[in-house]
This record gives structure tokens, C-alpha cells and sequence, in this order.
């Protein structure tokens, strides 16, 4: 097993990585002193798989834990889900000292650790990210929050998870477009933050795509770590924590065009990250080399690294990443790449030159 820590002062944890985590879920709360009773937050797919052995693991150190079930997909990231949870934690007398435990992906995860965030003005979450994207990225850093109709993540908190176990086994059962979806967040840690990762990447990038525990683990590891050392930084996003939206810019506002169905996040921000590769040659002199390398690892992860869009399909592109939260007075600025391993952010793109980027992204597979 590997441990990760996330140095946060007062609300520092730990991070577990490795096999057979499930089961230690019982003791590693009982290590963290947390109180006696729980609630296991986890969506309709996830709960049938593991919900039970979470139970366990938590009564055999003595927790007693109640189930709440959402069902699985974004829309469960609503405030009417918010607002069942509440109740439910109510109905089984949760108090200040219980606290929660997030068993799913992402949206179980910010879900979960929103309802923790308010729920008695804050009560303890711990967080089993049950999907590639949770264990690498969202289950790491505390943001939580859920969606509007007027868009996504729009209500939110910080609220750092007292402990995070990244059970490698979960994976296994997770769909291959998921999974393949959760591997555009690693590649964008080697590309953002470590040059060796990349290297490593596109060395075992095969091995990666077939789940292999070793492999798995290291990378799962270094990606938590990075993501602990860039938010220990930042913790609520006023500089640094920006360089972790590498390719989102455009990868926000392709989810947003396609209505959030055609495209999983990881897909949107992979032909983001490649488009964003480009742009960084043009601005910042990112080797064409490297632009390649970024786009051939992409590709090998079988993730889309290119989009056709119409006239009409481009304009609405621009206005979405106009309305993106991460935009101010009105600027779009990007994040890009100096080479592998370092970026710069606030950045600021001409619309001619963001028009070629993404004209340009099918030219290359
Ligand atoms: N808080 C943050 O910092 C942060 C960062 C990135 C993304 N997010 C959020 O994360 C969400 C996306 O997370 P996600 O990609 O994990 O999606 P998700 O939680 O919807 O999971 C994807 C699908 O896989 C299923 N699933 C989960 N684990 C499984 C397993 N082990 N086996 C089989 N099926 C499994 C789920 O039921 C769901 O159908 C988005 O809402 C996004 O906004 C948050
Ligand atoms: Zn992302």
C-alpha cells in the first residue's frame, strides 16, 4: 500500500493506495477517531458492488452505519438529492460527531462531501473513490458541490475529507470508457506538473489501459501527490490550484455544447489538453515535438484527441467558454504548457488563434 499525505495544517489526511482497501474502511475511521455512527453514501451501481463489504468492515469496528442510495449519474448532483440526503441522515439521528462515507465516483463524492460540508454546519466525510476519475482527482482537495440547472458546480463548498482510501480492486468493474475517461486526468498531471510521470506514461501506457495493479498504484499514487502538493499551496484557488484546469477551458464548454451527453469529462478534456498543447506551441513555444508526444499519448489511452465542428457549432463553443466560471471581466485565459512537466496559467488566447487550435485538432491522430 502507498500513502499519500495532504499536508492542510489542521485539516491535513492521508491517502491510501493499494489493494484490498475496502476492508480496512472500518479501521482506518476507527484510527481517525471518528464517532460512532455513519452514513454510507453511494449510487445505484455502486452500492449493489461494494456497499456491503463497506458495512461490514465498518461494523467490525464497531460503527454502526446506515446505507443512503442515490441513483447513479450527474443528476443525482442536484440539491433535490442534497435535500433526500439531509433527511435520511435526520431519519437515523446523525449528530455532530457522526460523520460520512462517500463510496462511488465523482458525483457521489461531491455529493456526499457537500451534504457532510452543511449538514449541522459541517460534520467528518471520508471519501472510497470508486472510479479512476474519484481516486486520482476529485476525491483529492475538497471541493464539493452540486449542479444547477443553470450549469454545473455552481453550489459548492470546500470541505476536506478526513481521510481518502483509493481501493485499487474497485477498478476492476468500472466500464472501459470510464476507465479510459479517468486516464486523461493522469496524463494531464504528468503534462502540468512531472516530466518523469509523462516519460513513464508513455512507456507503460499499454499496461496502464489493461488495469495492472503494480503500475496502477505508482501512478495512482504520484497523481494524488501532486494533486496534495498543488492544493497544499492553494487550497481555495486564488493562483496555483488554476494549472490543474489544463485542457478544461475547452473541455467545459465541449461538455457544455454536447449537453453533457455526448462526451464524459475525460473525453471533452482530452481533445481540451491537445487543443491547449497547440495553442502552447503557438504562445509559449512548446516544442512541436511535444505537442506530438502529447497527442500520440492521448490517442494510445483510445481517448479522442479531435473534433469537427461546423461553423455554427464553433460559435456556440466560444460562448460557452465565455460563460465558464474560471473566466474574469470577461477574458478567456488558458492555461499552458512551457514544455512537458511546466505550466503557466492566466494566459490570454487571441479567438484567431484558438479558432486555428481547434481547426487544426483533426489533422493530427
Ligand atoms: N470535486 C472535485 O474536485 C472534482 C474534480 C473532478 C471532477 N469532479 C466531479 O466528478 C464527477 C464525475 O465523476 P466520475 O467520472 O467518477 O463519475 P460518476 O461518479 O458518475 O461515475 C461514473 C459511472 O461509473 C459508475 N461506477 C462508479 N464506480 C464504479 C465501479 N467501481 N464499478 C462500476 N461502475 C462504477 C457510477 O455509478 C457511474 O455510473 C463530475 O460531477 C465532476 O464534476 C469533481
Ligand atoms: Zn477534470
Amino acid at each position: 500500500m502507498r500513502i499519500v499525505n495532504v499536508p492542510l495544517g489542521r485539516r491535513s489526511y492521508v491517502i491510501n493506495v493499494g489493494a484490498g482497501l475496502l476492508d480496512t474502511v472500518g479501521r482506518e475511521c476507527g484510527r481517525a477517531l471518528l464517532g460512532k455512527r455513519c452514513a454510507i453514501i453511494s449510487d445505484s451501481k455502486v452500492a449493489p458492488l461494494f456497499g456491503r463489504q463497506v458495512k461490514v468492515s465498518l461494523g467490525r469496528a464497531g460503527f454502526e452505519s446506515e446505507m443512503v442510495v442515490v441513483p447513479a449519474g450527474e443528476t443525482s448532483k442536484s440539491v433535490k438529492w442534497v435535500e433526500k440526503c439531509y433527511d435520511e441522515l435526520a431519519a437515523h439521528r446523525l449528530e455532530r460527531k457522526s460523520f460520512i462515507v462517500a463510496l462511488g465516483g465523482g458525483v457521489v463524492g461531491d455529493l456526499a462531501g457537500f451534504v457532510a460540508a452543511t449538514y449541522l454546519r459541517g460534520i467528518p466525510f471520508v471519501q472510497v473513490p470508486t472510479t479512476l476519475l474519484a481516486q486520482v482527482d476529485s476525491s483529492v482537495g475538497g471541493k464539493v458541490g452540486v449542479n444547477l440547472k443553470a450549469g454545473k458546480n455552481l453550489v459548492g463548498a470546500f470541505h476536506q475529507p478526513r481521510l481518502v482510501l483509493c481501493d485499487l480492486d474497485t477498478l476492476r468493474t468500472l466500464p472501459m470508457r470510464e476507465y479510459r475517461s479517468g486516464l486523461a486526468e493522469v496524463i494531464k498531471y504528468g503534462i502540468i506538473y512531472d516530466a518523469e510521470l509523462f516519460e513513464e506514461l508513455e512507456r507503460k501506457m499499454e499496461k496502464l489501459v489493461r488495469r495492472e495493479s503494480k503500475v496502477l498504484a505508482g501512478v495512482i499514487a504520484r497523481c494524488c501527490e501532486i494533486k496534495a502538493e498543488v492544493v497544499a499551496q492553494d487550497e481555495t484557488e486564488s493562483g496555483l490550484r488554476a494549472i490543474l484546469n489544463f485542457g478544461h477551458t475547452i473541455g467545459h464548454a465541449l461538455e457544455a455544447i454536447s449537453n453533457y451527453g455526448k462526451y464524459l469529462h475525460g473525453e471533452a478534456i482530452s481533445i481540451g489538453q491537445v487543443a491547449a498543447a497547440k495553442l502552447s506551441g503557438e504562445i509559449l513555444g512548446l516544442p512541436q515535438r511535444d505537442v506530438e508526444r502529447i497527442g500520440n499519448l492521448f490517442n494510445r489511452a483510445g481517448l479522442p484527441t479531435n473534433i469537427a465542428l461546423n461553423q455554427g457549432q464553433r460559435k456556440k463553443l466560444f460562448a460557452a467558454m465565455k460563460l465558464d466560471k474560471k473566466v474574469s471581466a470577461g477574458e478567456i485565459k488558458f492555461v499552458l504548457a512551457r514544455r512537458i512537466g511546466e505550466v503557466e496559467f492566466g494566459q490570454k488566447v487571441s479567438s484567431s488563434l484558438l479558432q486555428q487550435a481547434l481547426n487544426s485538432s483533426h489533422a493530427r491522430r
